[in-house]
């Protein structure tokens, strides 16, 4: 409560203090500097979190300052759960995760089922905004709170377009991408080949740099897999890269007593995973640097 009370008064005295500024001031500015100096910046009440993938000790000393700070948040259960001290006796709500589907577009172009969905998604959203918006004009510190890096492949990243004249602050996370390679234990961009990395996700319909088409490249790739079937991103993938081409599948990482890694390669990695159930939270690998050492064998 005594860094909710201390916030909203360095705001007063950030806005008071601006204002004597410019009466001092005025005189001297150029009309440049003066039409620059108009609005003043509002100290950040609207703040994108990223809080790290797995266990909640991949949060960033950042990331808690804010929580700590905010009065209301938004967020999954699973983050709330991660952080009951940052998140005890707070306006919490969660439910907007995924928002950002049509966001932007004419939903007037839409038609059947596909109008009817981008219409539920419309209301809420607009219930969100509304949300953070009335917080925000009471004087309300509010933080949108993610897993990972909120923005690698973060689904909340149209907010920073929304809420633009806010002028929220993204606090940057530890993202599911660092986590998994230091599971591996291998420098991502270290490979014989290719030092580049491409990070990607499943194809849609209209996306252009298709899995196959990247993989020509021959780059090391990391696949945000998003609940997109295995064996369709091991078959495009096999399309460019060759069968001895090194794989691997990390699963759950960040979480010390969960995390798994499957090494394999292109031509066996199928097999391999067999009948399991991969969870939402696992990545692929394609690429050299799985196998190369620095103390080539003589
Ligand atoms: C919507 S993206 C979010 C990524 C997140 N913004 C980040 O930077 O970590 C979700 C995808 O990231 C990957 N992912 C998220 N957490 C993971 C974890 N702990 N281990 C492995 N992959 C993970 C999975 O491919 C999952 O389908």
């Amino acid at each position: 409560m005594a860094g909710v009370e201390q916030a909203k008064f360095s705001r007063r005295m950030y806005l008071c203090l601006w204002a004597a500024a410019m009466i001092v001031c005025a005189g001297g500015l150029t009309s440049r500097q003066a039409a620059a100096a108009e609005a003043p910046a509002p100290s950040t009440q609207l703040y994108l979190v990223g809080v790290g993938p797995g266990d909640p000790d991949l949060v960033t000393v950042r990331a808690l300052k804010v929580m700590k700070q905010a009065d209301v948040l938004f967020c999954s259960d699973r983050i709330k759960e991660k952080f009951p001290a940052e998140f005890e006796g707070k306006e919490v709500f969660g439910g907007y995760w995924r928002l950002f589907p049509y966001y932007g577009q004419d939903l007037t172009q839409l038609e059947g089922d596909e109008r009817r969905e981008a219409e539920a998604l419309a209301t809420k959203r607009n219930e969100f905004i509304a949300k953070v918006r009335a917080a925000v004009e009471q004087g309300k510190t509010v933080a949108i709170v993610d897993s990972g890096d909120p923005l690698i492949y973060g689904p909340w990243a149209w907010c920073l377009e929304e809420f633009e004249d806010l002028r929220p602050v993204v606090v940057p996370g530890v993202s599911c991408f660092n986590a998994a390679n230091a599971a591996l234990r291998r420098g991502v961009t270290s490979g014989e080949r290719t030092k580049s990395v491409i990070l990607t996700a499943a194809d849609w319909p209209g996306k252009t740099d298709t899995i196959d088409k990247l993989a020509a490249h021959g780059s090391t790739m990391a696949l945000f897999t998003m609940r997109t079937d295995f064996e369709e991103f091991i078959k495009k993938l096999s399309i460019n890269y060759p069968a001895e081409t090194p794989v691997a599948i990390v699963i759950q990482a960040g979480y010390a007593d969960k995390e798994q890694v499957i090494e394999g390669t292109l031509g066996t990695i199928l097999s391999q995973v067999g009948q399991k159930d991969l969870p939402f939270e696992y990545m692929i690998y394609v690429g050299d640097f799985l196998t190369y050492r620095y103390k080539k064998a003589r």
